[in-house]
């Protein structure tokens, strides 16, 4: 067990009346990897704790690095929260930005996100 995942496991356990959510990631290339995610848990946490490649999470969810960009649509987007004006001042300064960007460390898993799909950019760069 990673650091990480006994982290989270303590801070979001696992609780048989509330189910897990299936994220899917969708990469650069088209290779897909579905997860399970812990609601309360943010998008972010779950990449990393399930080792999905292009999700780095430097800042530790602080909305600073921009490494954990990904790519929401817009009937997915409709269901979350909107992007704070931290997380748009973040995304200015990733690599390839478009209208669907988001940070996943600021998308927090909620039942109504059960099935979310999210694409990740070919590139992700450190701070
Ligand atoms: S983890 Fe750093 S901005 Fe999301």
């Amino acid at each position: 067990m990673t650091r990480f995942r006994a982290i989270l496991e303590r801070t979001f356990p696992e609780d048989p009346g509330v189910p897990m959510i299936k994220v899917t990631f969708v990469d650069a290339t088209g290779a897909s990897q579905t997860v399970e995610a812990r609601p309360g848990a943010t998008l972010m946490e779950t990449a990393v704790e399930n080792a999905v490649p292009s999700i780095v999470g430097f800042c530790g969810g602080m909305c600073s690095c921009g490494t954990c960009h990904c790519y929401v649509d817009a009937g997915w987007a409709s269901r979350m929260a909107a992007p704070s004006e931290d997380e748009l001042d973040t995304l200015r300064r990733v690599l390839d930005r478009d209208p669907r960007s988001r940070l996943a460390c600021q998308i927090k898993i909620e039942p109504g996100l059960e099935g979310l799909r999210v694409e990740l950019p070919a590139r992700q760069r450190n701070p």
